[in-house]
């Protein structure tokens, strides 16, 4: 027989940790990681696992609320996993995630920093992405309270978004507040004719059924891709699908679709079928036309990512003579934005389409000072490359959320630039990779930038120096 699981009272919601959970503490200072609640809050807590540091648990009772706590906006908060924080005030938001990257710099990175600037906010708070990605699934996510009503539960299909936990469960979706309108509507058509033609839904746990993903796509010169990822080769039911969907939105710039029968839901290694129109859409940032392909990473808050390289521009404070490398470049966005401030700009990049599309951004750009090389940057930054390229004056890095492999840090280090611009969407994995570089280069500015409102996850710049 388990052991009973225990009530904890009055516990008072201090703080936010690293992957947006809340964190209270309670009389005797012991720390509780809790989700839902928002600083401010005081909770009863039932502890569902006990370490000599830490509590976790689930909120029993609100016994009261914090001041801080806004009304959200989407019906689907509280099941959607997307926006976690949409019941936090956007001030208090953004308050704790300047916090959060503090913190991170000092307790797991002890930097250092010369010069901690105010996060920049987002200027829209909603609709503000370019980029969304739905799943079909033949299980959908049904909350407790459905469950409580003595009404008959429909267990069925549903496209939307994963449940935060459940590989196999969807939250259906009818209105999301994050990109432009036209992407719900499209979801809601394809999964209302999906009922009237018997369009089939993935089925995860045994690998089946034709939808599979939904890709929406969009752009602010008012360009729209979409990609329908089908689970299953069927010709005649794709073909209905797709010229369902053609004929409904005639208006789309790019309409595209994968077969894609593997066990993940990737793309990457998929070949991406034209159906009708372009087979990317074009994005403009200041004076810098981008094309994007469907397999190309882009900023997904266009707004917020004009805010960003400006940054790193008036970071760099390039004086025209630099040779600039851009590692992590993706369609070579950053070293674009960048080229006309130095003298070459070299990109790397680990997906071959992206490369492509960022050697066509160059002819687009009438830019003949970039060069870009594609392959895993741990392999491809390497002393040929500057010996062919130069030594570089500044390194700016992108890195996903794992951050720079310890090969990519020792090539750094080897190369010495001037400066380094450390972009990332991860500050715990930038902290750690900054405190192997620290010998060397002071931490001289960090400029955190909000590009994702009523989410936990934050991007910040870092500015390091030739000691
Ligand atoms: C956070 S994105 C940044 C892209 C670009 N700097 C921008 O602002 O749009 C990271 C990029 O790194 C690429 N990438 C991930 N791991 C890589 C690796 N080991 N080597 C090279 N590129 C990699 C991804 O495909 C993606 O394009």
């Amino acid at each position: 027989m388990g052991r009973k699981k225990k009530e904890y009272q009055d516990i008072r919601i201090t703080d936010i940790g690293d992957k947006g959970q809340a964190i209270g503490r309670d009389g005797d200072g012991v720390v509780y990681f809790v989700p839902d609640a928002v600083p401010g809050d005081v909770v009863d807590v039932l502890v569902l696992r006990k370490k000599s540091s830490y509590r976790k648990g689930i909120v029993t009772r609100y016994k009261s609320y914090s001041e801080e706590r806004t009304k959200p906006k989407c019906t689907h908060f509280g099941q959607c996993g997307g926006c976690k924080w949409q019941h936090l005030d956007y001030q208090s938001q953004i308050k704790y995630k300047e916090k959060k990257v503090l913190d991170v710099f000092r307790r797991l990175g002890h930097i250092e920093i010369k010069e901690q600037r105010p996060i920049i906010p987002c200027a829209k708070i909603f609709y503000y992405r370019n980029k969304l990605e739905y799943s079909f699934s033949t299980r959908r996510w049904v909350s407790q309270e459905e469950l409580d009503t003595q009404e008959e539960v429909d267990f069925g299909q549903a496209v939307g978004f994963y449940k935060a936990g459940h590989f196999d469960k969807i939250v259906p979706i009818t209105k999301c507040h994050l990109q432009d309108d036209l992407s719900n509507q499209i979801r809601n058509y394809i999964d209302q004719e999906a009922r009237k033609f018997d369009w089939t839904y993935y089925n995860i746990r045994e690998h089946h059924g034709l939808l599979r993903n939904l890709i929406v796509r969009n752009s602010r010169l008012g360009e729209w891709m979409v990609i329908v990822v089908f689970g299953e080769n069927v010709e005649e039911k794709i073909s209905e699908v797709m010229a369902a969907v053609h004929q409904r939105f005639p208006q789309l710039d790019s309409l595209q679709y994968v077969i894609n029968e593997k066990m993940n839901d990737s793309i990457h290694d998929q070949v991406v079928l034209a159906y009708n129109g372009k087979n990317h859409i074009i994005e403009q940032l200041g004076e810098i036309k981008y094309k994007i392909g469907p397999k190309s990473f882009f900023q997904t808050n266009t707004q917020q990512a004009k805010v960003l390289y400006d940054q790193i521009v008036e970071l760099a404070q390039l004086k025209g003579d630099e040779i600039v490398y851009d590692l992590y470049t993706g369609l070579g966005s950053i070293a674009l934005y960048i080229a006309k401030g130095c003298c070459k700009v070299i990109g790397i990049e680990e997906i071959p389409e992206a490369i492509m599309d960022a050697k066509e951004n160059m002819d687009l750009n009438k830019i003949e000072n970039a060069f870009f090389e594609v392959g895993d940057v741990k392999d491809q930054f390497n002393t040929d490359i500057i010996k062919k390229y130069g030594r570089p004056d500044v390194i700016i890095v992108d890195p996903p959320r794992p951050g720079l492999h310890a090969d990519v840090v020792n090539t750094i280090l080897k190369a010495q630039p001037e400066k380094i611009i450390y972009v990332s969407c991860n500050p715990s994995t930038q902290a750690r990779d900054i405190n192997l570089m620290q010998e060397d280069y002071t931490a001289e500015i960090i400029q955190p930038v909000d590009m994702f409102p009523h989410t936990h996850h934050i991007e910040n710049i870092a500015l390091l120096k030739k000691k």
